[in-house]
């Protein structure tokens, strides 16, 4: 197995360990991006998107889309119903950076194969999911790219409007 972590396993993380993950899919499905992983980070923007912070919070809200709040505490007002299966992410900006938040989304499961969170950008074995989503990754790069500049936002003092 690859180990990526590279924060619990500081003698390792200054090897760049560089994965390199294809999951685009086939023809009409809109695909997610070609990526890069160090360490614990993808450090640059899936496709080169430039996110769009308000975006991200619809994804993250949208039951069709991200539909981050079944698992997450965030600050979305209008919804009051959050799960607390995952961490709470209201101050996620101020412990981790555009990058880490980005693999966190982009493919979680390369940190932790166990986790119950899904692989956004990733297509393949999936089995809570309907069968239509199964062999397509569950959101676009620009959904998660939305996803990723909103999140860095959350509790980060130097980019708080
Ligand atoms: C099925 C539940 C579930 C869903 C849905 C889910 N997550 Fe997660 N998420 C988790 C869990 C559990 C963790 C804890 C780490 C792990 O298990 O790998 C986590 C960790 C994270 C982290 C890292 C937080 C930290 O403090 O280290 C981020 C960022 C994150 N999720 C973002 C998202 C976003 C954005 C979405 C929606 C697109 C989402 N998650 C959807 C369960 C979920």
């Amino acid at each position: 197995m690859i180990e990526l972590r590279g924060r619990q396993r500081p003698g390792r993380a200054r090897i760049p360990l560089v994965l390199a993950l294809l999951c685009a899919t086939s023809g009409a499905v809109a695909d997610c991006a070609t990526f890069t992983i160090i360490g614990d980070r993808i450090e640059f923007p899936l496709a080169g998107i430039e996110g769009d912070a308000e975006a991200g919070a619809r994804v993250a809200q949208d039951r069709q889309r991200g539909d981050c709040v079944i698992c997450h505490q965030l600050p979305l007002p209008n919804d009051r119903f959050h799960g607390n299966l995952g961490p709470d992410l209201t101050t996620v900006g101020a412990r981790l950076s555009a990058a880490q938040i980005r693999l966190r989304v982009a493919a979680n499961r390369q940190l932790n194969q166990e986790s119950i969170m899904p692989d956004y950008c990733l297509s393949g074995d999936r089995h809570r999911v309907a069968p239509a989503h199964r062999d397509r990754p569950l959101l676009t790069a620009r959904e998660i790219e939305d996803l990723v500049v909103w999140l860095s936002t959350l509790g980060n003092p130097e980019t708080q409007p």
